[in-house]
């Protein structure tokens, strides 16, 4: 597929990279105040020629500190700075402010939703808008798209995404992969600590095998005994891994520290090319099929890839590459994070059995996975850079800047939420008279989907896909954590540190 030369391809990268900078210089108000304190006086981490910020996260003598997650470097900065705090050129990146107040973000927010710009990916952006353009043909996906791109694009899949009859159409079919990951993990528990090293490989597996049943419309056999290392489900794995880190090598480490650049970034290429080649093979063959099909589908019946190959091949093969992207890790982390909170928790875990038994309700199950998503976001903040300037707090945040809302340690603050660091499914259903009551908290305040018109595509499949796999896993299996608290790690998003410390017993 290459043709132009690494040089060249890596050049044209990094001038586009400058655009952003020039793109700064501009004015453009959206809310006026008479006298709003300038950008420069808002508190916060100043950045140095070179290393940016880093020297503020030297452990002893930096500022913050060095952190292990996104979590405690807002504890530190909210704590230090106040409601409002700027940090230059982070990570090599646009600067960026940080809002504690839920009604500051959402006044950003909102002003935005017309246009909501979530930079990230810019490699990939890159990849799909100018490197492969003739490939994509304008169709630049979700996670990379901005402005009339993404919204067209939104426009386009937000039918089919969000069928009415999801339930129906994939419930089953993730149903089997839910058997087939809670006998694996049966048969696993007696094999010695073989998952305290490689739960989340098995946990990964089956979250794959769930969103290419969807995506892909094929079962990939990832939960299969001694699948050799060219299957496809392995490829798709080490391609969705090698995007996050290569992309996380590219996009956030200082400038100084991206050792080997061109190569990383020309890696990341042949694995985007690969992830495409891929896709396309699987949605070719469900093309081949909906040809072959003698009998006329019901509308309502139809797959998501259908009615994505009823607008264009392209956009089936980009959605499904979407998919592969966001939701492999994402489902896998919420999963174990679910988990997690089960098992330390056996009551709720009690609880929870009973209503899986009565087959009468999911409401306690809901709650659980809501609970527990306030308690770990994958992505610890949202974003959303302003394509304006906006006087928020009584400073001026100029157009160009990324608005960060730190919802995973709101979600966490005793003043939104009694008892914050407990896990308590209750909250999510009593009612208005109890102290407990969720909606006590700014609305603004948990956003594990995110926000609005942007917010996450994949919602719905994947509280589908979880609720399944814990109506079967709760039901036959007991489990229990034998360790030290589990530890949160953040990258591009959250991710889990090994070693995983579950003990899974036949339930009774
Ligand atoms: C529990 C699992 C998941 C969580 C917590 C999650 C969370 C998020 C969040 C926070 C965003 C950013 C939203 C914003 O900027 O307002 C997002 C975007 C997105 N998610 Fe998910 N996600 C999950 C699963 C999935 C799945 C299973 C898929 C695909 C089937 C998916 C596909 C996407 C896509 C394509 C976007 C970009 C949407 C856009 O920009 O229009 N996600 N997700």
């Amino acid at each position: 597929m290459r043709s132009s030369s690494v040089s060249d391809i890596y050049k044209k990268f990094t001038q586009q990279s400058l655009v952003l900078h020039r793109f700064r210089n501009g004015r453009n108000f959206s809310t006026q105040s008479e006298h709003p304190k300038p950008y420069k006086s808002i508190p916060g981490l100043n950045s140095l020629p070179v290393i940016g910020t880093l020297h503020h996260f030297l452990p002893l003598v930096g500022e913050v500190g060095m952190k292990a997650n996104m979590f405690e470097m807002f504890i530190v900065l909210h704590k230090k700075y106040g409601p409002i705090v700027k940090m230059e050129g982070l990570f090599s990146r646009a600067d960026m402010v940080l809002l504690f107040e839920p009604e500051h973000f959402e006044q950003v927010y909102k002003a935005e939703e017309a246009h909501p710009w979530r930079p990230g990916f810019e490699s990939l952006e890159y990849y799909r808008e100018n490197l492969r353009r003739s490939t994509f043909d304008g169709v630049y996906g979700l996670t990379t798209a901005q402005g009339a791109k993404w919204r067209e694009f939104r426009t386009k899949v937000n039918p089919a995404m969000l069928k009415p009859k999801l339930v129906k159409l994939y419930a089953p079919g993730l149903d089997e992969i839910a058997k087939e990951m809670v006998d694996r993990l049966t048969r696993l528990k007696d094999q010695g600590d073989y998952l305290k090293q490689y739960y989340d490989k098995e946990v990964t597996r089956w979250s794959l095998e769930s969103v290419a049943f969807v995506g892909l419309g094929t079962r990939l056999g990832s939960l299969n005994d001694g699948l050799p290392e060219d299957h496809p489900s392995n490829i798709l794995i080490k391609c969705s891994k090698d995007i996050m880190d290569l992309t996380f090598k590219l996009e956030l480490l200082p400038r100084f520290l991206k050792f080997f650049t061109k190569s990383t970034f020309m890696k990341l290429m042949d694995v985007l090319d690969l992830q495409w080649e891929i896709s396309t093979r699987y949605i070719n063959e469900v093309r081949k099929s909906i040809n072959e099909r003698e009998n006329e589908m019901l509308e309502e019946d139809k797959s998501i890839i259908e009615k994505l190959l009823a607008i264009d091949e392209k956009v089936a093969v980009m959605m499904a590459n979407e998919m592969l992207l966001a939701g492999i890790d994402t489902v896998a982390f919420t999963t174990t994070n679910l988990l997690y909170h089960l098992s330390i928790n056996p009551n709720v875990q009690d609880k929870l059995r009973e209503e899986i038994r009565s087959g009468e309700t999911s409401r306690y199950l809901k709650a659980c996975l809501k609970e527990a998503l306030r308690m770990w976001h994958v992505i610890p903040g949202n974003l959303r850079r302003a394509s304006k300037e906006h006087i928020v707090g009584g400073y001026v945040i100029p157009r160009g800047v990324d608005v960060i809302a730190p919802n995973e340690y709101l979600s966490r603050l005793e003043k939104y939420y009694p008892q914050p660091n407990k896990f308590i499914p209750e909250r999510w259903l009593v009612d208005k008279t109890d102290p407990l009551y969720h909606g006590r908290a700014h609305p603004m305040v948990t956003l594990p989907f995110g926000f609005g018109v942007r917010s996450c595509i994949g919602r719905r499949i994947a509280e589908l896909e979880i609720e399944i796999l814990f109506k079967r896993l709760i039901n036959e299996l007991k489990v229990s954590w034998e360790g030290p608290p589990l530890k949160v790690v953040s990258k591009l998003m959250n991710s889990f540190a090994k070693p995983f410390y579950f003990k899974f017993e036949k339930a009774e």
